[in-house]
């Protein structure tokens, strides 16, 4: 059974169409998008659907395979139940509808059953909310004629998240979820949001994407990643420009005099990964595959060192894999729990699991879930 299926077998009536969404890993560029930086990921073959009913009156009625309960809001009462928050899981699926209105004003909005069903696993840096908002925002555009294109779309996802669930996180989420395209990465520009689908060439190359989940927890509407983004924010506001984006590697110097010795360090972050992103894009398109990954252990050793976002579980999942033969190996998503990447020989997957599974044991970690991911295709209707 896929995520379509079990999407089109929850709602009770007969749909009017089925729309997934695929999760997300990144390949490289953290921390980035929300300095209007450059970064790199892609769509995963998990997927989330969503299975649309019209109704005869206003409510939106959501449900999912991971929650018992429905939850029912009317057209006329989402402001006020957005604003009170509150909503849980249900907050992405409303946070959807009501970012929509917001967006395409003249949507013709009307009552519908929404069912949910996921793949993707959720809390693993693997972007399960992206997967909810890309796979309701597409059906929703096409059920309620908003006209909205992928790049609008993706905005409403963000709105979602910014402004009706409250985790203050960037768009490289909800882009790499509506625009995946399969065996390449979303090269994505976060202040023009231009984009750029380039061929990773893995497979023909021999290469797999090896995922550690280390199923330790993060949620970032708390915490570390809202004082790494004001960090940010007060970094570029010492320079006097809108966002980090402005700076490059040649304003390090300065950088370290006038800031903070911490400030400084989340600074140092940012910049050398809008770099690391740029070398990245080019290495591909020059020599394959192969040729990045020096470049994923930069990125990781600097989120480890500078922005501090790393746990002791990703960095060992790091460690082993390289040790193991990965090419290249670094965390992925927003960090503080969740899930590393290796770039492999794909012969060397079966080895590299084993070891990371006995050096999780010998540290006394829990035991991680452990898979490859596919470079796969976005958001799209299913039936
Ligand atoms: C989370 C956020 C993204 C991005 C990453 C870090 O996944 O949702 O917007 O900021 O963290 O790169």
């Amino acid at each position: 059974m896929t995520a379509v299926d079990d999407a089109r077998a929850l709602l009770a009536a007969s749909p009017e169409g089925v729309w997934s969404a695929p999760g997300r890993a990144n390949l490289i560029g953290e921390h980035t998008d929300y300095n209007e930086g450059f970064v790199f990921p892609f769509a995963i073959a998990q997927r989330t659907a969503a299975a649309v009913a019209l109704r005869d009156d206003d409510v939106i009625r959501v449900r999912s395979t991971f929650a018992p309960e429905a939850v029912e809001v009317s057209l006329a009462e989402l402001d006020a139940r957005i604003a009170a928050g509150g909503l849980d899981w249900a907050g992405y699926p409303l946070g959807v509808a009501w970012a929509l209105l917001r967006e395409a004003p003249d949507a013709t909005a009307r009552g519908v059953d929404i069912a949910l069903a996921s793949e993707v696993p959720v809390g693993a840096g693997l972007s399960s909310s992206a997967a909810i908002e890309g796979a309701v925002a597409s059906a929703l555009n096409d059920v309620w004629n908003a006209g909205l294109d992928k790049v609008a779309l993706a905005r409403v996802g963000r709105i979602a998240e910014n402004d009706a669930v409250g985790a203050p996180t960037g768009i490289m989420d909800q882009m790499a979820s509506m625009l995946g395209v399969a065996d390449a990465a979303t090269f994505l520009d976060c202040r023009t949001l231009a984009t750029r689908a380039v061929p990773l060439g893995f497979a023909d190359a021999g290469l797999s994407i090896l995922v550690t989940d280390t199923l330790v927890e993060h949620a970032h509407s708390t915490g570390g990643y809202r004082e790494r983004r004001e960090a940010c924010e007060r970094g570029a506001a010492a320079f006097g420009v809108p966002s980090l984006r402005d700076l490059s590697v040649d304003d390090l110097a300065r950088a370290e005099q006038i800031l903070d010795e911490v400030t400084f360090r989340r600074v140092r972050h940012v910049i050398t990964e809008n770099q690391r992103v740029l070398d990245t894009v080019a290495a591909l398109d020059a020599d394959g595959p192969s040729a990045i990954g020096e470049l994923l252990v930069a990125s990781h050793a600097s989120m480890r060192d500078d922005f501090e976002i790393s746990v002791p579980e990703l960095d060992l999942a790091v460690e082993t894999t390289l040790a193991a033969g990965a090419l290249g190996a670094r965390m992925t998503g927003g960090g503080f729990g969740g899930a590393a990447i290796a770039l492999i020989p794909t012969g060397l997957v079966p080895a590299a699991t084993g070891a990371v599974r006995a050096a999780f044991a010998a540290s006394g970690f829990r035991a991680p879930n452990i898979f490859t991911v596919t470079p796969s295709e976005g958001a799209r209707r299913d039936a």
